[in-house]
């Protein structure tokens, strides 16, 4: 109470100032107000742009969140492509740096388990919308799909979101051993710098190099190779698995510097030895990834070394989450996670090196069978730069596409 009155003084003192006073004073006010008047308006501007900003940022927030619970539901399509988007981005960027990022864990890991098919599913046969024993596949720059289509003894390329398929090597000859022919084709993948596939000419018992181009006629790269997979490196040197020498082989540019660069030491279950070597997968670190089917087990070889290092299953024939059942292919994401066939099980299965047991990824559902969310006796492996999922589903003669889930 006191200090109100004494608060009040200065203004009854203030009206018995002079006119002159008066009007200093009022421009002092006036002054003041305006300076008010400023403070306000800087508030004002304040608000009416940081308001909008806050309600968009709530909004996009929500939508995220929104479009990640309805990613199940496959109604809401307009909204879950945002959260697609936000993951393409995050898969390109770790394709860009991934020597740091290998020791990170990915944000998203779990794929959907309905898969979608892509190529064939329209049984067994030799038109343009089937596939026979598809075996292995790649994906090129423009998102098409190679698949060794075995059994029609042809390389088959399948745009994306295509009903049927191009015939790019072998086919319709027959199964021969003519330079424009085919036997038994086991694996496919992309020579870019030639603008050309290099094929795993198994039974032919050859590597080939196709041109995408047709004037360019076909050449056997490398000849008298029990070829059971191949894979390059990022200087573009070649990788093959024989599986009858029991090893693999490094042919750097060119195809003239050959290397024993794993196994070679006759067939067993040492760490220096293959048992039916299939496919493989070389990393940014030159080490090799060897899908040692007939031990059950996924095997990495790294630079220069005299052996492997076990890195998934090695524990025998099974189903346990520790075993393998014929390990028929392997590839390794931007996080150093391996993905691997375990045909036998009709499962794709994961595993981190130093793990004892692998994390299923699809299919390994009881048996094998032809439900979307089954696999029956999968072979090659692939990822497209989204990280979803791509699976040769041999015996159900389809490719089978699962959806990386973003929640
Ligand atoms: C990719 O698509 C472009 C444009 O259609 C085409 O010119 C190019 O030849 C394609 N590349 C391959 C490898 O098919
Ligand atoms: C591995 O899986 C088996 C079941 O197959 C389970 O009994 C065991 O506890 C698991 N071990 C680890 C370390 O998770
Ligand atoms: C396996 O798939 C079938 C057919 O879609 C389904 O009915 C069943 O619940 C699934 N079982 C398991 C264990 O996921």
């Amino acid at each position: 109470m006191n200090q109100n009155r004494k608060g009040s003084k200065p203004v009854t003192s203030n009206s018995q100032q002079t006119s002159a006073d008066r009007s200093t004073l009022l421009i002092k006010c006036l002054k003041k107000k305006k300076l008010l008047w400023i403070i306000i308006g800087i508030i004002t501007v304040i608000l009416v742009v940081t308001i909008p900003i806050v309600i968009i940022k709530t909004k996009k927030t929500n939508e995220i969140k929104l479009s990640t619970m309805t990613t199940e539901t496959t109604n809401v399509v307009k909204l879950s492509t945002l959260t697609t988007k936000t993951t393409t981005h995050e898969f390109k960027t770790t394709v860009a740096n991934p020597t740091t990022t290998v020791q990170n864990k990915p944000k998203y890991n779990k794929w959907k388990q309905h898969g979608i098919t892509i190529a064939g599913g329209n049984g067994y046969g030799d038109l343009l919308n089937q596939l026979a024993y598809p075996v292995g596949i790649s994906i090129d720059d423009n998102n098409s799909f190679l698949i060794a289509d075995t059994h029609n003894h042809r390389i088959i390329e399948w745009k994306y979101n295509s009903i049927i398929g191009e015939i790019i090597a072998g086919g319709n000859n027959g199964p021969g051993n003519r330079e424009d022919q085919l036997n038994t084709p086991t694996d496919v993948i992309v020579d870019k710098e030639k603008n050309a596939i290099i094929i795993c000419d198994s039974d032919n018992t050859r590597v080939m190099r196709w041109f995408r181009e047709s004037t360019t006629y076909p050449e056997t790269i490398i000849a008298n190779i029990h070829c059971g997979g191949v894979a390059t490196d990022k200087d573009q040197s070649l990788y093959v698995s024989d599986y009858v020498k029991f090893e693999v082989r490094r042919w750097k540019e060119g195809h003239i510097d050959e290397t024993l660069v794993a196994g070679g030491n006759g067939k067993g279950s040492l760490l220096n030895q293959f048992n039916g070597p299939g496919k493989i997968f070389v990393d940014e670190d030159y080490s090799i990834y060897v899908s040692d089917q007939a031990n059950h087990r996924i095997m990495k070889w790294k630079k220069d070394a005299k052996e492997g290092i076990i890195v998934a299953g090695g524990n025998g024939d099974g189903f346990h989450l520790n075993q393998l059942s014929f390990s028929t292919a392997v590839i390794v994401d931007n996080f150093g996670l391996i993905f691997i066939s375990d045909y036998v099980n009709h499962r794709v299965i994961r595993w981190s090196e130093g793990d004892t047991n692998g994390t299923i990824v699809v299919g390994g559902n009881g048996s094998g069978g032809g439900e979307p969310n089954q696999l029956n006796f999968p072979r090659g492996l692939s990822f497209d730069v989204d990280g979803n999922l791509y699976v040769a589903d041999s015996s159900n003669y389809r490719i089978q596409k699962y959806e990386l889930c973003t929640e």
